[in-house]
């Protein structure tokens, strides 16, 4: 039976019973040999989840470590970040703190990057990786990332470091095809897992560059994460009972199908789309780069968007509310993971009839 989601954040998503439950299993040890089976059984779920023949790693900690740890270990001078809204101008913000040369492609909050720009910022000067955030949370917006990734790799040598946290299990995404050199998600969002692990692709190309790069700090080192990655385990303790949720979901998702998320995800953004046009709320994405996972919206004059989140959550409803600027004059439905039209269906019914108390 499936369970009805009222719980509807851009991530952390609802996590189903069964999921939950996985995580009471006994404690073991993370060098053991119980330990290594678990960790080993994750991988061909997670290649197909990631669509890489490669390896998946993972560290401890939330999406954020692995952002960091990307251009700690592989950027020796200069990276180029592509930003349209808060997570990715957060990328960019990691890369000062490390003093590195950090430049920035903006498009504006609610557009996507334009590839054209990307090939004229490329061909001004070269760098050693370029950021890209694939599905910008803040703002509900989807980038090309085949497109983009595709010029970064005609123009430049430069690595494509990919931040597909609240796209992977929901968006179309290939590591492989697209020659994606990091991809990191955390396991919180439309993988629809509780949060504390980061799992990531570490390309060949990627690790040749952090050979040549000296300080790469402790846990931030992704070749240390490699080395022991080969013995099946962790750079340090891993929240065990989250990896047993995880492998329980991720059953789950390859028992759905990887292809069928991707159409389930779409859907649901159209039906949001439906709703929306009707009932007078406007996006805040373009229309030509909508998200399926997020959608970031402004309601009808005499709707405040932080009194419509508060007014659902009174009925026990929960949505996200507007990111960072966007704060005052936008809310956010995640409609993601494990999310399906009847959730949604009961959640315009519910806005409807607190928005209609509030104007
Ligand atoms: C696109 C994107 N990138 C990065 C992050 C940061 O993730 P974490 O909070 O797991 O560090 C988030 C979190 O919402 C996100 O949506």
């Amino acid at each position: 039976m499936t369970e009805s989601i009222r719980f509807l954040l851009p991530g952390p998503s609802y996590v189903t019973n069964e999921v939950r439950e996985a995580m009471t299993a006994p404690s073991i040890g993370h060098r053991g040999p119980d330990f290594k089976a678990l960790y080993a059984s994750l991988q061909s779920p997670l290649q197909a989840v990631f669509r890489t023949t490669s390896d998946v790693l993972m560290a401890s900690g939330s999406a954020t470590l692995v952002m960091e740890s990307a251009v700690v270990s592989t950027v020796r001078r200069s990276v180029l970040h592509c930003t349209c809204g808060a997570f990715a101008e957060r990328w960019l913000e990691i890369s000062r703190c490390h003093g590195l040369d950090a430049d920035e492609l903006s498009a504006p909050w609610g557009e996507a990057i334009d590839p054209d720009l990307l090939r004229q910022a490329l061909r001004r000067k070269s760098y050693d990786a370029v950021t890209i955030t694939h599905n910008e949370t803040s703002t509900g917006v989807l980038n090309p990332l085949a497109e983009l990734a595709a010029v970064v790799r005609e123009e430049s040598a430069a690595l494509v470091l990919v931040d597909c946290v609240s796209g992977l299990g929901g968006a179309p995404f290939e590591t492989d095809a697209w020659g994606i050199d990091i991809a990191l998600a955390g396991t919180q969002k439309a993988l629809a897992a509780p949060p504390g692990i980061v799992l990531f692709t570490f390309s060949p190309r990627a690790r040749a560059q952090a050979e040549k790069k000296e300080l790469r700090g402790f846990y931030t080192d992704l070749l240390r994460y490699l080395r022991y990655h080969a013995k099946q385990g962790t750079i340090t303790t891993p929240p065990i009972p989250i990896l047993y949720a995880l492998e329980r979901q991720l059953e789950v998702l390859v028992e759905e199908g990887l292809e069928e998320r991707w159409r389930r995800h779409a859907e649901l953004r159209t039906q949001t789309e439906q709703w929306a046009t009707e009932r007078g709320y406007t996006y805040a994405s373009a229309p030509d780069c909508g998200s399926p996972t997020v959608s970031c919206l402004r309601p009808p004059a005499g709707v405040d968007p932080p009194a419509l989140v508060q007014g659902l959550a009174a009925r026990g409803v929960t949505v996200g509310g507007g990111y960072g600027r966007w704060k005052p004059e936008t809310f956010r439905i995640g409609h993601m993971g494990e999310v399906r039209t009847e959730d949604l269906g009961a959640l315009f019914a519910d806005i409807e009839e607190v928005a209609g108390q509030l104007s």
